[in-house]
C-alpha cells in the first residue's frame, strides 16, 4: 500500500486549532495524530478527553492518538469514547501489555503499541501477532522539533523482519523528527505510516509540505 501521513497537531496553532484541522481534512493526509501527554511518563503536558472530544466534530479522517501517559488501561474506553479509531500504548507504559492491547481491541478501536528509542524490537516478539500498529519513536517522546535517531532506520528493518516472520498483519508508524529527507528512506525501509508534526506545521506552506511528504 501506499504509506499514509498523520500530521501531529501538538505543533498546530492551538489559538485557532480549527484552521488547521480543516487545513488537514482538505489535504493528502490521511489520519489525525494526536499526542496525549501526562507529565509523568514524558516530562510534558499537552491536551486529553475534551480537547479531542473537540478534534473529532471538526476532523474528517481518523483520529491516532498516541497515549504518553502512565497505566494506559484506566482510559482506553474514554479515549475510544472521545473519538479515537487507533489507540496506541507505550510498551514501557504498560505492565501488561498483552492485556493492554486487548483492552482497546475491545472498545473497537485498533490498537498499537509504541517503543521508545532505547526499547528493542525483541520486546515485541510474542505480541506483533496480536496489535494492529507498531509505532517506532524516532525521538525520545514529549516535544516536537526533535532531531531524528538514525538508528531508526535499523528498527524499522529488524520490525518488518519480524513482522514477515510471524505473518502478522501489523503496521509500522514512525514518529518524531520525520522531514523531507528522511521520509523516503523510511517508507523505504518498510515504514507504512509517517507522523509529522513541526516539518508540516512549521513551514511556510503546510498543505503542500503535507503533498511533498505524500508523494515521492
Ligand atoms: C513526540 C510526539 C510526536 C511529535 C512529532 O513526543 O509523539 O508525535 O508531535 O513532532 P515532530 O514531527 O515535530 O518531531
Ligand atoms: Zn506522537
Amino acid at each position: 500500500m501506499p504509506h499514509l501521513l498523520a500530521p501531529s497537531l501538538l505543533s498546530a496553532n492551538f489559538l485557532n486549532l480549527e484552521k488547521d484541522i480543516e487545513m488537514v481534512n482538505r489535504s493528502q493526509a490521511d489520519w489525525f495524530h494526536l499526542d496525549v501527554m501526562d507529565g509523568v511518563f514524558v516530562p510534558n503536558i499537552s491536551f486529553g478527553l475534551p480537547v479531542i472530544e473537540k478534534i473529532k466534530q471538526a476532523a474528517t479522517k481518523p483520529l491516532d492518538v498516541h497515549l504518553m501517559i502512565i497505566d494506559p488501561d484506566r482510559f482506553a474506553e474514554r479515549f475510544r469514547k472521545a473519538g479515537a479509531d487507533i489507540i496506541s500504548v507505550h510498551a514501557e507504559a504498560c505492565l501488561h501489555l498483552h492485556r493492554s492491547v486487548y483492552l482497546i481491541k475491545n472498545t473497537g478501536a485498533k490498537a498499537g503499541v509504541v517503543l521508545n528509542p532505547h526499547s528493542p524490537v525483541s520486546l515485541l516478539y510474542d505480541i506483533i501477532s496480536d496489535t494492529d500498529m507498531v509505532l517506532l519513536m524516532s525521538v525520545n517522546p514529549g516535544f516536537g522539533g526533535q532531531k531524528f535517531i538514525a538508528n531508526t532506520y535499523n528498527k524499522v528493518r529488524e520490525l518488518k523482519e519480524l513482522i514477515l516472520k510471524k505473518k502478522s498483519a501489523a503496521i509500522i508508524e514512525i514518529d518524531g523528527g520525520i522531514d523531507l529527507v528522511n521520509a523516503p528512506l523510511l517508507v523505504k525501509e518498510g515504514a507504512d505510516v509517517l507522523v509529522a508534526g513541526n516539518t508540516i506545521f512549521g513551514a511556510p506552506h503546510p498543505e503542500e509540505t503535507i503533498g511533498l511528504l505524500k508523494n515521492f
